[in-house]
């Protein structure tokens, strides 16, 4: 059972979720003050696109498998999208839609949406786990610094839906990362990175960029998920490099 919490504003549904473990909890909410992305960058918050978190007491056992929860949250995200967009339409054309490693939601080549995990120890043990998550549904906000979509413009049987698109994407959503909870927890990671790799079409767009230590940006061709959910990827001069998750 999964407790939801619906809320006006917040500064983050991250912060709020916090606060409801051990209880399995969705906070969601209309408007957030201060939403955080990744990498220290703040999320925009424009009203009618997703902003909620899930507050997770993990499995005792899930040791490595955390590694995995971020890519499993994203997964989670485009399986709710493609379940609910085949649903009310089933020739959706869905080609576009697609994650960049680990788990940004993006629309061919425009971020559409994002996922910031968090975990707390007690000891070395995992005490629980927020995973935030924030999809574009209405309105892609104007970066200066990244192309932007939103699923509503890219598709249109989802506007047209007479289901609550927002309600049933973060029920699938949830209840797909409780699922891949379950799949780690007894050590099955196969299923997932096939599906992650399904969802990111590397073939189709193979192109990642990293910066390094001096600021310049490398071009690699990435080419798989090793067996901890690093991204394997070929550099210049067919050198095989393994690209930790960034916090
Ligand atoms: C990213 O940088 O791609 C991750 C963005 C995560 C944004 C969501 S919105 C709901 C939740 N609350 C937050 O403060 N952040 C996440």
């Amino acid at each position: 059972m999964i407790r939801l919490i619906q809320l006006e504003t917040c500064e983050s549904t991250n912060d709020e979720a916090w606060k409801h473990l051990p209880e399995t909890t969705l906070v969601v909410t209309k408007r957030q003050t201060r939403g955080r992305g990744r990498q220290g960058r703040s999320w925009s918050d424009d009203e009618g696109n997703i902003m909620a978190s899930l507050a997770i007491t993990p499995p005792e056992n899930l040791g490595d498998g955390l590694m995995w929860v971020p890519i499993a949250a994203g997964v989670s995200a485009a399986e709710a999208i493609e379940l609910l967009s085949l649903k009310a339409a089933p020739s959706a054309a869905l080609d576009g839609l697609r994650l960049k490693w680990p788990n940004d939601l993006m629309w061919e080549g425009s971020k559409m949406g994002g996922i910031l995990c968090e975990s707390r120890f007690s000891g070395d043990k995992i005490s629980g786990i927020v995973i935030g998550i924030g999809l574009n549904l209405k309105t892609a906000p104007q970066l200066s610094d990244m192309a932007t979509a939103a699923l509503f413009e890219k598709v249109d049987a989802l506007t047209q839906s007479k289901d609550d698109v927002r309600g049933r994407l973060l029920g699938v959503w949830a209840d797909r990362v409780e699922y891949w909870l379950a799949e780690l927890e007894a050590k099955r990671v196969e299923q997932l990175r096939k599906t992650w790799l399904r969802f990111a079409k590397l073939e189709k767009f193979p192109e990642f960029r990293v910066h390094d230590r001096n600021g310049n940006t490398l071009k690699l061709r990435a080419l798989d998920l090793d067996s901890s959910g690093r991204l394997k990827a070929e550099g210049t001069g067919s050198k095989i490099v393994y690209l930790d998750q960034p916090g």
